[in-house]
């Protein structure tokens, strides 16, 4: 199993899904976690034993102040975001501007405040998304700005490799979590929605977050001191093939 012993690990978005299945599997390999998201209860009910923080990362000021007290970090798994459906032609501008903020301003603001509190040989993932890096019908703002968040892991490579810091974006295909179940709610056939979302891709399945949290893990521990400035796509296969 990946060793994260000692490490002192902040991961957004800790209160479910992916960030919660991270938190726990990066617990159990030995780190040192600081768990932050909107809903205090839910951090808590991740791992009660962490340290918690209720956070709107896409909150200029309040990420600010978030790092004034915060102390140094080894790594920074950033899953935080939302999924709002719709096409370029239906989404209001109100809407993608949320869209923005929820995933691409958030790791902006987090990397921003935070990245002189890494320590070097620290290692940061953000979380993009296969469909940042493949264009699908109806998730015009979401895809668009996880491709920025891809962006955004490149660029940071460059300006934190001088300090030995790492930083890689993961893009995970479908994965059973909250937002993928808010989205099936919504939809006319969410039996089809699932079939179809489990069909694309060789493996023939959706993923399961401990999976994702797998792939995170080894990108912020001592595993992967040459991996910088990539985008992993994680999704059975998917990326492969039309
Ligand atoms: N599930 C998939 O199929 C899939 C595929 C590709 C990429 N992803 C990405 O994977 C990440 C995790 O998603 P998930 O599937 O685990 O969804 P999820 O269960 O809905 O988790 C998203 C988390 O982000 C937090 N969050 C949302 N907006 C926030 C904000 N403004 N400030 C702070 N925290 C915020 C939410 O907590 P609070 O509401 O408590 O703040 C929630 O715990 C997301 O970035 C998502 O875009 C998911």
């Amino acid at each position: 199993m990946t060793s994260l012993r000692g490490k002192r690990i902040l991961v957004t978005g800790a209160g479910s899904g992916i960030g919660r299945a991270a938190a726990r599997l990066f617990w159990d390999s030995g780190a040192d976690l600081i768990l932050a998201g909107r809903r205090l209860p839910a951090l808590q009910e991740t791992l009660w034993v962490a340290k918690h923080v209720a956070l709107d990362h896409a909150d200029d000021a309040a990420v600010a102040a978030f790092a004034e007290q915060c102390p140094e970090l080894d790594g920074m798994f950033l899953a935080a975001g939302q999924l709002v459906p719709g096409s370029v032609a239906g989404t209001s501008a109100e809407t993608f501007d949320a869209m923005l903020a929820g995933n691409l301003k958030g790791p902006w603001l987090m990397c921003h405040h935070l990245g002189a509190r890494i320590r070097e040989g620290g290692s940061v993932v953000l979380v993009g998304s296969n469909i940042g890096l493949r264009a699908i019908p109806d998730s015009a703002a979401y895809s668009i700005a996880k491709a920025g968040v891809h962006m955004l892991a490149r660029v940071l490579a460059l300006e934190w490799a001088p300090r030995g810091v790492r930083c890689n974006a993961i893009a995970p295909g479908p994965v059973h979590t909250p937002m993928v179940e808010a989205r099936m709610a919504a939809s006319p056939d969410p039996a089809g929605d699932l079939a179809r979302l489990a069909t694309v891709n060789p493996l023939q399945r959706m993923g399961h977050a401990v999976e994702v949290a797998l792939l995170a893990a080894h990108l912020l521990s001592d595993e992967s001191p040459w991996t910088t400035g990539t985008v992993i796509p994680i999704d059975g296969g998917a990326d492969a093939v039309f």
